[in-house]
């Protein structure tokens, strides 16, 4: 190639990249990472692994971890300065096997009453490291850091890298958590990956199909699942670590399971009328809902899964004002306008799929052509968003691409909130129609 050549191209790709301010359209979207590698290490019997922690009804908190040995007591100090720990309370410890794999001793102990925004050092089984939590503000402002379908690859890690970077009260995912699909082995490195976060700040997760892990006549559906991640069902009125709820700071947050029941006759939409019920928008004003499946997405992938449970619960969640939910299943990123029924309603929800946590599959890179009037921003790369409810009528959402290992905002939005806008009046009639059904 000649030299002049060489030059006009330069000039001309110089001219495009800057022609184009919004750099959404330059971006080369990176290709999945490789799994991370997990080198053996040595733990004593009665070492805490894998601690997180998890909101468990009012005021308080529920700390899990593995050990080797099933003989620790499922023991948690706990106190407001470092080393000096005035309270304790005591949990209970489970375990399971799943084929060859034997998993270690999982505890899980409630603590408090805590008070809200107050660091606590805690100390696991009676002896070991001391770890530190936050607990969740009293009133707004509270700040969510939100991402699913994390998985444990590169991309992962710069995920988790940057929301350590941010300030947060608490992590919400929306299924998909350790990609293990079956390799037990792989929930006790997810379990590693996530500690320094998870154990600092409360991570409220609901289930993905990788969660699922059935295996016809063999294993049932959620058992790894299930006895690692306890979520506040009971707290919350649930018959199921599936589908629960909880509050913190002016938000009433439902946590639906889209890999259960969730029919008008099902145990699940029983509950969640009986929860939605019993919401106080005086006291909430701000409800959300996270589930695996999205059912506002325009990427080919995952076309139409999430369809019966939108026909199902979206009348509902609907009349009840829910403000905005949240998706993971699809790679990517989109964010709606407020829609119901499949158009843009003012009343309605903004619906966000947040499924680019960095998992070993990759990204759902092709898009439904022509956009729909209702998407108002869709990319096929990794991130992770910010929610930030400041009051009761103004919450600010920002998303975060991965861009070379950087965190680069590249959505920003106010979302004003039901609440605020008389929405919530014109609805109370159909909500009332809805909870006195069958
Ligand atoms: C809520 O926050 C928004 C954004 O900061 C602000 O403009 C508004 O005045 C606040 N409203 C109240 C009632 O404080
Ligand atoms: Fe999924």
């Amino acid at each position: 190639m000649g030299c002049q050549n060489l030059i006009l191209i330069l000039i001309v790709s110089v001219l495009i990249s800057s022609a184009c301010c919004s750099s959404a359209n330059d971006y080369i979207r990176p290709k999945p990472r490789q799994l991370l590698h997990f080198p053996w290490k040595y733990h004593t019997s009665s070492e805490p692994q894998q601690v997180h922690i998890s909101l468990a009804g009012e005021n308080h908190m529920r700390i899990s971890w593995v050990t080797d040995d099933s003989y620790v007591p499922s023991i948690v100090e706990y106190g407001t300065s470092p080393g000096h720990y005035s309270a304790k309370s005591e949990g209970e410890s489970t375990s399971y096997s799943y084929l060859l794999y034997k998993s270690g001793e999982i505890h899980h102990t409630v603590i408090g009453p805590l008070n809200p925004g107050t660091v606590y050092f805690y100390r696991c089984g009676g002896e070991g490291p001391e770890f530190q939590l936050r607990t969740p503000p009293a009133k707004l402002p509270i700040t969510y850091a939100i991402a699913g379908d994390l998985g444990q690859t590169g991309w992962t890690k710069s995920t988790l890298d940057h929301i350590d970077q941010c300030k947060y009260d608490m992590h919400l995912l929306p299924g998909d958590l350790s990609y293990a699909n079956y390799m037990q082995r792989r929930w006790d490195t997810f379990g590693e990956l996530v500690q320094p976060l998870a154990s600092q700040r409360p991570w409220m997760v609901t289930e993905g199909n990788h969660e699922k892990e059935y295996i016809p006549l063999v294993k049932d559906s959620f058992q790894s699942y299930n006895a690692r991640w306890k979520m506040p069902f009971k707290e919350s009125g649930s018959s199921s670590n599936l589908y629960y709820s909880f509050e913190a700071a002016g938000v009433h947050v439902l946590m639906l399971g889209s890999y259960t029941d969730c029919d008008e006759y099902s145990d699940q939409y029983g509950w969640l009328k009986a929860d939605l019920a019993k919401v106080d928008r005086k006291r909430t004003p701000w409800l959300l809902a996270l589930f695996h499946v999205p059912w506002y997405n325009s990427n080919v992938a995952h076309q139409g899964e999430g369809d019966g449970m939108m026909s199902a619960m979206e009348p509902l969640l609907h009349a009840a004002g829910v403000d905005i939910m949240f998706a993971g299943h699809v790679h990517a990123y989109e964010r709606s306008k407020r829609v119901f029924s499949g158009n843009s309603d003012r009343c309605g929800a903004v619906h966000i799929t947040i499924g680019d946590g960095g998992n070993s599959e990759g990204l759902a890179r092709r898009y439904k052509n022509p956009n729909p009037e209702w998407s108002v921003f869709r990319e096929a790369s990794f991130g992770h968003g910010e929610l930030k409810i400041v009051n009761s009528s103004h919450a600010f959402w920002s998303w975060h691409r991965n861009d070379d290992d950087e965190a680069v905002k590249s959505d920003e939005i106010w979302i004003t909130s039901l609440a605020s806008s008389g929405c919530l009046a014109d609805k109370a009639h159909e909500f009332r129609k809805i909870l006195m059904g069958p």
